[in-house]
């Protein structure tokens, strides 16, 4: 069997970990190819919540392989508090557990160069998460960061740590105090780094195995496909790559290897951080859907923007990311509405993604809503006529099936039609 990728078609925050999770029932391992600890996924199984950032989903399903690309990025000690979080919580990472060791990993002062950047920016602050994320993918790009691998050769680790630290100092204004913190992180971090090499592995090989004996292995995204560097609202993005054809280079698999792939679309639109959303509700509708959906960031707990559902931005994410089927997620948290709006076109014409989205004016079709309560429904035929209708709209609009709905946080809260 193939491989199955799993990306969300927003700004993130779909629910695509609880899907992953439902999905990983049925495969021997789930593999992370974008992003790092900025991401936030949250699975609800066997009445407990889990809030994943760099760990693959599937670590939540015993016997399961959880593995880390090679296009991801780490910070060592959030990553070892996270398996030490799931370790208290009954949850055995051990061997199930691999990294590939081409990650490129997070230096302390990476976290004081984004928050300078941030401060300075001549378009505006991206409301970053914070976890360094864009200074490691920029030393990536830059030929000279910090891998895994890297921590399996003392000299070596200390030599670029060093350099690191020495770097960033010339472009922070640090006071002795923190020069002196930032000291001790920097022997923090490589003391983490060693410790994480203990799950190092040639993950690329191992799915490779893994396909040829004819198992399913999935491809869990992160963040959402309008956070991609290349192909969402830029400058307002994120770093790693958040469509499907990342999942190839991500991991290391060729793309004649893949038959599915699951887009994660919420009912509704968030975003966390600053950046264009043409949909947004600031006043009283964006605060209910919020609380309703309780959309606060799994990461930094921030309040998410909250808006109607935009056709337009689905049936282009659907497109760019070849969707074989789509999950509609939290459809529960739109009960009650008297009337949904969904965004079927822009007043003014074209489309645009990057610095040209936030001058978009949506057009909206209104639609009646349902009142019944469909948390925790698990068969299409028994969800209100208006909700069915709803969905066959977002799937008109996005010409991909929807084959799935998923209607609370639960494993097994899913309508599978
Ligand atoms: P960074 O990934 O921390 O560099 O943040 C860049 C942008 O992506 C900011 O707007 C963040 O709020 C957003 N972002 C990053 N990770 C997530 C996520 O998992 N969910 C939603 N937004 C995210």
């Amino acid at each position: 069997m193939p491989v199955s990728i799993v990306v969300g078609l927003q700004w993130g925050d779909e629910g695509k970990g609880k899907m992953v999770d439902h999905l990983a029932e049925k495969a021997v391992a789930v593999a992370r190819f974008s992003g790092g600890a900025n991401a936030g996924h949250t699975v609800e199984a066997e009445g407990r919540k889990f809030a994943l950032h760099l760990l693959p989903s599937g670590i939540v399903r015993p016997g399961v392989k959880a593995m880390v690309g090679a296009s991801c990025v780490l910070d060592p000690g959030a990553f070892l508090e996270e398996i030490e979080t799931l370790e208290k919580n009954g949850i055995t990472a051990g061997d199930r557990l691999l990294v590939s060791g081409k990650v490129n990993l997070t230096h302390p002062a990476y976290k004081l160069l984004e928050k300078q950047s941030e401060d300075s920016r001549v378009t505006g602050r991206i409301g970053t998460t914070g976890r360094g994320i864009g200074p490691t993918y920029e030393r990536k790009c830059r030929r000279n960061a910090i891998r895994l691998e890297d921590a399996l050769n003392p000299v070596l680790l200390r030599e670029l740590a060093d350099f690191h630290t020495a770097d960033a100092q010339k472009e922070l204004n640090l006071t002795d105090g923190q020069r002196e913190t930032l000291l001790s992180d920097t022997d923090r971090f490589m003391e983490d780094a060693v410790r994480v090499t203990g799950y190092c592995a040639d993950v690329s090989r191992v799915i490779g195995k893994m396909l040829e004996a004819g198992e399913r292995v999935i491809a869990e995204g992160a963040q959402g496909s309008l956070l991609d560097p290349d192909h969402g609202s830029y400058p307002f993005v994120t770093c790693g790559q958040c469509v499907s054809g990342a999942a190839c280079t991500g991991l290391g698999f060729g793309p004649t290897s893949v038959d599915r792939v699951q887009g994660i679309l919420k009912a509704y639109t968030t975003r966390v951080g600053e950046g264009p959303f043409p949909t947004e509700q600031k006043g009283e509708t964006g605060h209910r859907i919020r609380t309703a959906g309780n959309e606060f960031g799994t990461t930094t707990g921030r309040p998410r923007r909250c808006g109607w559902l935009d056709g337009v931005l689905a049936e282009y994410t659907t497109r760019l990311n070849g969707c074989t089927s789509v999950t509609v997620t939290l459809l529960d948290v739109l009960s009650g509405f008297e009337t949904l709006k969904v965004c079927t076109g822009y007043l003014d014409g074209d489309f645009k993604t990057g610095r040209g989205m936030g001058e978009l004016l949506p057009v909206y079709e209104t639609l009646p809503g349902w009142s019944e309560d469909i948390r925790g429904e698990k068969n299409w035929k028994a969800l209100p006529q208006n909700a069915k209708n709803y969905i066959e709209m977002i799937e008109k609009l996005m010409k991909v099936p929807v084959d799935s709905v998923s209607t609370g946080p639960g494993r097994e809260d899913v309508i599978w039609r």
